[in-house]
C-alpha cells in the first residue's frame, strides 16, 4: 500500500496542511486546545452522523481526514463554514472542527483514513 510520511513538527498549531495520498487529498489539522474542547462539547444528539471526537483521532491535537466531501466528492475548504471547521462550496455542506457534518446535503462526516 502506498504510504506518505509527514513531518508533523512542521505543522504549526492552528494550521491545516493538505497533501495527496493515493490520488486523494488528505488534510491534517494541528488543533488548538480550544478547538479540542469545542469538538468535545458537542452534544451527539445534534449530529447527523453521530461520532465522538475521540473516535476520530488517535491524539486529539491531530485531526487527519480525507478532504473529500461526503456529498459528491468536492474538496472542502478549511477554516471556513458556520461550525469552525470545513466548508464545501459545491452545495454548501458545513463540517465542524472534528470534520463532522453539521449542515448541508452531505450525509456523513469527513472520512478518517488509516494512519499511524
Ligand atoms: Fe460537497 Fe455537494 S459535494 S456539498
Amino acid at each position: 500500500l502506498a504510504k506518505v510520511e509527514v513531518d508533523m513538527a512542521s505543522i504549526p498549531e492552528g494550521k491545516n496542511v493538505i497533501l495527496k495520498w493515493r490520488g486523494k487529498p488528505i488534510t491534517i489539522r494541528h488543533r488548538t486546545q480550544d478547538e479540542i474542547a469545542e469538538a468535545n462539547a458537542v452534544n451527539l444528539s445534534e449530529l447527523r452522523d453521530q461520532q465522538e471526537d475521540s473516535e476520530r483521532t488517535k491524539k486529539p491535537e491531530w485531526l487527519v481526514m480525507l478532504a473529500v466531501c461526503t456529498h459528491l466528492g468536492c474538496v472542502p475548504i478549511g477554516e471556513a463554514g458556520d461550525f469552525g471547521g470545513w466548508f464545501c462550496p459545491c452545495h454548501g455542506s458545513h463540517y465542524d472542527i472534528s470534520g463532522r457534518i453539521r449542515k448541508g446535503p452531505a450525509p456523513l462526516n469527513l472520512e478518517i483514513p488509516e494512519y499511524e
